[in-house]
């Protein structure tokens, strides 16, 4: 029988939320802070106030060892642990703005026992944020026995449970052996693969044990940037072999297939498309990038990642511009707002950024998401329509992109809408329709790298 902890967790976005159900589900008692009213009386009814699958599912398991609250008071002084989750937007002159950060730590501090307790920052931060924290909290508490340690998070919205529960690896920065052990109990049935999960998470439960990693606090924030920046740089790589293919008339995908059974490259990330985006390679990207120059150190490779991916979604409306001979008073349809399937994030949107651009060259643009109606989107000037429905969105289009692969693109009958268009031609820019069925669907088909 493992022995459970008390948690407190601050912050109930996608990290902190997972993360906080994750532990509930392992067994221990865990104590979300959450600040923002309207998200909290959500979260107290049960319920998850963004769109993520599985964790409403989770929640219902795991009621008993989960509870919201808008004070400190309430989860600080019991906590053995105490994780901060809130986010750290970006920020243009230290690439993370940290102020959600500081302003949790004031906060807590007034409810800090006199016990053992570790604080975990789980948020994204710079490297050297730790011992900021450990100065400030020396003033703020100095009768506290806190350890500080890092412990990033590496999960993927869209399947941030089953990342949280099922992770590829646990790293602990900390400098007190006490408080890696502390965390090797909290961790002690995720690494063992003991936790209980909603049923269609099952298939997905690893057959090993989890690994954990101790290592020093500085390494730990800047493993998670190292992370995000290898994936971000898989990503530009394949982008910029797409685009070699589409001037050669070599395949993107043959080149994919060869490269992912290489078992030193390893099989996911290679995929060619418009580029990534969301809350976190845009932002983990530049971070890095700044952190490095602040350090004496310009990282070169890591700016052409940043450039690549910046370009690649105006390389593609310079392909389509020249194939429909201009966009001016074309009208162009978006297909997919959210930065990636199975979210109703649009933070860093590739779709929401085309739009501008199309607007900018002239074109009238309609925009179709399957999730429109949970979309924070920006005001965008005349010449948008934005649709929930999918043939509507098509009606008396020039040419559709295809920005965000949904499973409802490629599902759709694509016979069927062809015959809303003005002109059949889709611009794929995931890679993700089948050839075959734009063949036969008399479509003029363009994708990235793809021949
Ligand atoms: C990412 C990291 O994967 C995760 O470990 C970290 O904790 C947070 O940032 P996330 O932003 O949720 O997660 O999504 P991810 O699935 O990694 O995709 C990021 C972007 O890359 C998306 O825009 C996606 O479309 C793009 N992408 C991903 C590609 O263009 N090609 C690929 O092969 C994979």
């Amino acid at each position: 029988m493992q022995s459970s902890l008390e948690v407190a967790i601050i912050g109930a976005g996608y990290v902190g939320l997972s993360t906080a159900v994750a532990l509930a589900l392992a067994g221990h008692r865990v104590r979300v802070v959450e600040q923002q009213t309207q998200k909290l009386e959500v979260l107290q009814q049960g319920q998850v106030p963004f769109f993520e699958p599985d964790l409403e599912a989770a929640i219902l398991l795991c009621a008993d060892n989960l509870c919201f609250t808008a004070q400190m008071q309430k989860a600080v002084p019991t906590a053995d642990i105490i994780i901060l989750a809130v986010s750290t937007p970006p920020s243009p002159a230290h690439g993370a703005d940290l102020r959600q950060v500081f302003a949790a730590l004031h906060q807590l501090a007034v409810f800090l026992p006199d016990r053992q307790q570790v604080l975990v920052v789980k948020s994204t931060v710079p490297v050297g944020t730790h011992l900021e924290i450990q100065t400030l909290m020396q003033q703020l508490a100095p009768d506290a026995n806190l350890a500080i340690a890092s412990n990033p998070e590496f999960l993927r919205q869209g399947r941030a449970l089953r990342d949280a529960v099922f992770p590829d690896r646990i790293v602990i920065g900390a400098s007190e052996t006490w408080a890696f052990a502390r965390l090797q109990q909290l961790y002690a049935p995720i690494m063992a693969g003991i936790v209980q999960v909603p049923e269609n998470l099952e298939i997905h439960r690893p057959k090993h044990a989890i690994p954990i990693l101790e290592v020093s606090a500085a390494s730990a924030e800047l493993a998670k940037y190292a992370a995000n920046a290898f994936l971000a740089m898989k990503i530009s790589f394949m982008n910029e072999i797409a685009n070699v293919c589409d001037s050669t008339g070599a395949d993107i995908g043959d080149i994919k297939s060869t490269l992912q059974l290489d078992t030193r490259i390893g099989a996911d990330f290679l995929n060619a498309g418009l580029g990534y985006g969301g809350s976190c390679f845009p932002k983990d990207t530049k971070a890095l990038s700044q952190l490095a120059l602040r350090s004496g150190y310009e990282f070169r490779l890591l700016k052409a990642v940043i450039e690549v991916n910046n370009e690649q979604k105006y390389r593609a409306l310079n392909k389509l511009e020249h194939v429909l001979h201009g966009l001016r008073d074309k009208q162009i349809a978006i297909l997919g707002l959210s930065f990636k399937p199975d979210t109703a994030d649009t933070r860093e949107s590739i779709g929401v950024d085309l739009i501008e651009e199309l607007l900018a060259r002239g074109a009238m643009v309609k925009a179709h998401d399957p999730m429109l109606a949970q979309l924070q989107l920006p005001e965008f000037s005349q010449g948008v329509t934005l649709c929930s429905d999918l043939a509507n969105c098509l009606e008396s289009c020039d040419a559709a992109i295809l920005v965000t692969e949904w499973r409802c693109y490629q599902e759709a009958n694509w016979a069927l809408l062809g015959q809303r268009m003005s002109q059949r031609i889709m611009f794929d820019g995931r890679n993700t329709l089948s050839l075959k069925a734009m063949q036969e669907a008399d479509f003029v088909y363009i994708g990235i790298g793809r021949n």
